[in-house]
């Protein structure tokens, strides 16, 4: 069978790094640098001109990303020459030469089958698992891979990879595009460019942009922060309690801070509803408190504020309102303004991340993590702040206010 077969324009960037003869193409490239795209091409083209019944791999993290990347490709084909399995996701080419989208969400699909290339996208989202399936698919073939995508911290393979690869490693190719390389070739604009910069956090645009992994992977509180922070839990009195109350299967937990931003008590409990509020008005006694009071939490401070002599008070978690306690947080953990105990508040805080979507910055425990310790610590931070100066504002606060305010985030990563 003849393809007649015209390559679509790239930019020179892209040739360069994802069309080279090394087998293995290691690309860290900014956000919307045009990286899925020449890797579409690529994998069309190891599939027309390898031979004939062999299997091809597109493997993306989750399910949603490789149905995408399908997608696109059936889209980029011309239809009366290809034959697609929407459910399997996969696309032929005449003589039996076969594409398949795949997620790497569980690694056990992605052994198996000789594959004759593959292109692993979004990489430092891939588990390492799932990488070392596919590579030894693409052993007994000698097949090449593209290996492509945004960086995201230091501790995961597809960063070791891009450093052996850019050491040198033979048989590997390396090569970090910017979003100036995009904007000199036309596929960025230099406004979107301005625009992320002056709303994001250094360490997120440097990321996202410039290719450059940060130090702490996505943690906004900064690890080395987090361990100055750390001291023995206070015996002092509480001044302010935050509480996030167990969803479905997390657990309700509360901080209390002393007056010098000590972590003075810590509760972490799974009981039924009567229960729960039953002990947070207990040990809370009549320190003020902010409690989570979302769904589920709303009319449990209802009943919570009936008790004689409390302080409690809601708070609604929002993408915006925890965006901002979280920054609220961030800065205490920055300035050591508290001090917490080893054990959970601490490894939650460093496993919190921030992830870049298109709607904004969301701040989260990674899937299978839990948040409710830095949930109740941002509150009681939160809380404490506001305690401390009861609805006075002077001028010098007002000011120092206005300061702070255009720095969202008032430290750097
Ligand atoms: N060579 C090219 N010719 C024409 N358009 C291109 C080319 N490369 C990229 N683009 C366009 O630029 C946009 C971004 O490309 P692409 O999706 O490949 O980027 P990406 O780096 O994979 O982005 P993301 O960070 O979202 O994964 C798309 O609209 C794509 O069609
Ligand atoms: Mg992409």
């Amino acid at each position: 069978m003849n393809f007649e077969y015209e390559r679509p324009w790239l930019a020179e960037y892209q040739r360069a790094a994802l069309f080279g003869p090394e087998r293995y193409g290691v690309v860290e490239g900014s956000t919307k640098c045009g990286k899925t795209a020449p890797c579409l091409i690529w994998l069309a083209e190891q599939t027309m001109f390898g031979g004939e019944g062999r299997s091809h791999w597109w493997v993306a993290p989750v399910y949603t990303q490789a149905e995408i990347a399908y997608r696109r490709m059936k889209e980029g084909l011309p239809r009366d020459m290809i034959r697609t399995h929407d459910s399997e996701r996969w696309i032929e080419l005449p003589g039996a030469r076969r594409m398949w989208f795949k997620s790497a969400e569980k690694s056990d699909n992605l052994y198996g089958d000789d594959v004759y290339s593959a292109v692993l996208d979004e990489a430092s989202r891939i588990r390492e698992e799932s990488w070392h399936a596919v590579r030894s698919t693409l052993t007994a073939t000698r097949g090449p891979a593209r290996i492509i995508g945004n960086v995201k911290g230091r501790k995961n393979w597809a960063f070791a990879l891009a450093r052996k690869a850019e050491a040198g490693a033979p048989d590997m190719s390396y090569r970090r595009i910017t979003a100036y390389d995009a904007i000199q070739a036309g596929i960025l604009s230099q406004a979107e460019i301005d625009q992320a910069r002056a709303d994001l956090p250094e360490a997120v645009f440097r990321e996202l942009y410039l290719a450059e992994p940060s130090d702490d992977g996505g943690n906004p509180f900064g690890l080395k922060a987090i361990g100055d922070c750390v001291g023995p839990l206070s015996g002092g009195a509480p001044v302010a309690w935050g509480w996030d109350l167990a969803k479905s299967v997390d657990w309700t937990v509360g901080i209390a801070l002393d007056i010098d931003g000590r972590v003075c008590r810590f509760e972490r409990f799974q009981k039924p509803w009567d229960a729960t509020m039953e002990r947070i008005g207990e040990v809370t006694g009549s320190v003020p408190a902010l409690v989570d009071s979302t769904g589920v939490g709303d009319p449990i401070l209802e009943l919570l504020q009936k008790r004689p002599g409390s302080s409690f008070e809601g708070f609604k978690f929002t993408s915006e309102s925890k965006q901002r306690v979280m920054e609220g947080l961030a800065v205490a953990i920055q300035k050591q303004e508290i001090v917490i105990p080893a054990g959970p508040i601490r490894s939650e805080l460093e496993n919190f991340e921030y992830e870049y979507t298109r709607t904004g910055v969301r701040y989260t425990a990674p899937d299978g993590f839990h948040d409710d310790c830095v949930c109740a610590l941002a509150l009681a931070v939160s809380h404490k702040a506001h305690a401390r100066h009861p609805l006075k504002i002077t001028p010098a606060a007002l000011a120092a206010a206005r300061q702070r305010q255009p720095m969202r985030f008032g430290f750097r990563l």
